[in-house]
């Protein structure tokens, strides 16, 4: 059921039950933090490894210390700065988060997701939520409620209704080594936006096969099922895939071709509206029966990077 009645949604986490939340990034599958039952559900319906941790949503950054300890002083100046907001922070766990949440980590990932429907659902709560994007592992992310609808509609008890996620893509993971910030996913805060509060940080954005050495980030993701090339220029490696059926996925060129379907993601390095474009024009390539999507890369500044590795772990 898709509906925007945050008592319900309320009602049904409380009893164990899944809900889907809208937030800025994209949609997630949340559950109770503290119930494992609901937890082990969201890992059920989603097909999801145990080895890949879930984030906790918090209604306010005040909750951090309930959930976190020996908070480097760099985590809470970003917290400070960015939350509610698409940052994600990695942090060592109090004993109070489930081992099952954390992968068996001592570290839990935390974040306040900026939507007005799911803070006042979690200031209505008195258990934080945990939420994995809404979508089968490793396929395509849900940045509305029918997407969540066309993927889990009999599996879960509700998707709660806020429209078109305002960012696109996921949260920018953060994570703390010798109280040094590293960036471990790309994602919808910029580089160049933490590092104008905290100075220079690396980015160790894993492109693992396997279980995910830290923080997780798995080769192959994001993956819809029509095959995908990145590419620089679509229109340069078009003749290869003569006689196929094509879709192209643009960032920055022009084309003008009535015998290919174009979606075009943003104008002029808008890589704002690129990242929160991507995903939807992902899922409605993906259903026109095509045999090859072509999508031309952004340019590596600001949510460029975060749309380029999506794109990247896509094509895998
Ligand atoms: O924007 C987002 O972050 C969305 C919305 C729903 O909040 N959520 C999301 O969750 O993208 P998910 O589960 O699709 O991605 C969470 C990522 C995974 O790559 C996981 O490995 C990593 O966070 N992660 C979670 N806990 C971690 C931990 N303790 N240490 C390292 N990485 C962790
Ligand atoms: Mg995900």
């Amino acid at each position: 059921m898709i509906s925007n009645n945050v008592d319900y949604a309320e009602y049904l986490l409380r009893k164990g039950e899944l809900v889907a939340i809208p937030t800025e990034t994209v949609y997630g599958l949340a559950a109770n933090a503290f119930d494992e039952a609901a937890v082990n559900k969201i890992f059920e319906t989603k097909k999801r490894p145990h080895f890949n941790p879930l984030i906790v949503h918090l209604k306010s950054g005040k909750d951090l210390s309930k959930v976190a300890r020996n908070i480097p002083v760099q985590a809470k100046i970003l917290a400070e700065a960015f939350w509610p907001g698409p940052l994600t922070l990695v942090l060592e766990k109090k004993p109070i988060i489930p081992d099952l949440v954390t992968g068996g980590k001592n570290t839990v990932a935390v974040r306040v997701p900026n939507h007005p429907l799911t803070l006042r659902l979690l200031k209505q709560l008195n258990f934080p939520l945990v939420a994995p994007s809404a979508n089968p592992f490793g396929k395509i992310s849900p940045t509305c409620a029918q997407h969540v609808a066309d993927y889990f509609e009999s599996e879960i008890g509700m998707v709660l209704d806020g429209g078109v996620c305002e960012k696109g893509i996921e949260s920018t993971i953060v994570g703390f080594e010798d109280d040094q910030a590293i960036v471990y996913r790309l994602g919808a805060l910029s580089i160049e936006s933490i590092e104008s509060i905290i100075g220079k940080v690396s980015v160790k954005n894993h492109e693992s096969k396997e279980a995910p050495i830290a923080p997780g980030m798995l080769l192959t993701h994001y993956a819809p099922k029509t095959k995908l090339v990145v590419c620089e220029n679509p229109e340069q490696i078009m003749r290869e895939y003569k006689n196929q059926k094509i879709g192209v996925l643009l960032t920055k060129s022009k084309l003008n071709n009535e015998n290919i379907v174009i979606e075009k993601i943003c104008e002029n390095e808008d890589y704002e509206a690129a990242a929160k474009n991507l995903y939807s024009s992902l899922h409605k390539l993906d259903q026109m029966g095509l045999e090859v999507i072509l999508a031309e890369k952004c340019n590596p500044i600001g949510l460029g990077k975060a749309v380029n590795d999506r794109l990247f772990r896509a094509s895998q």
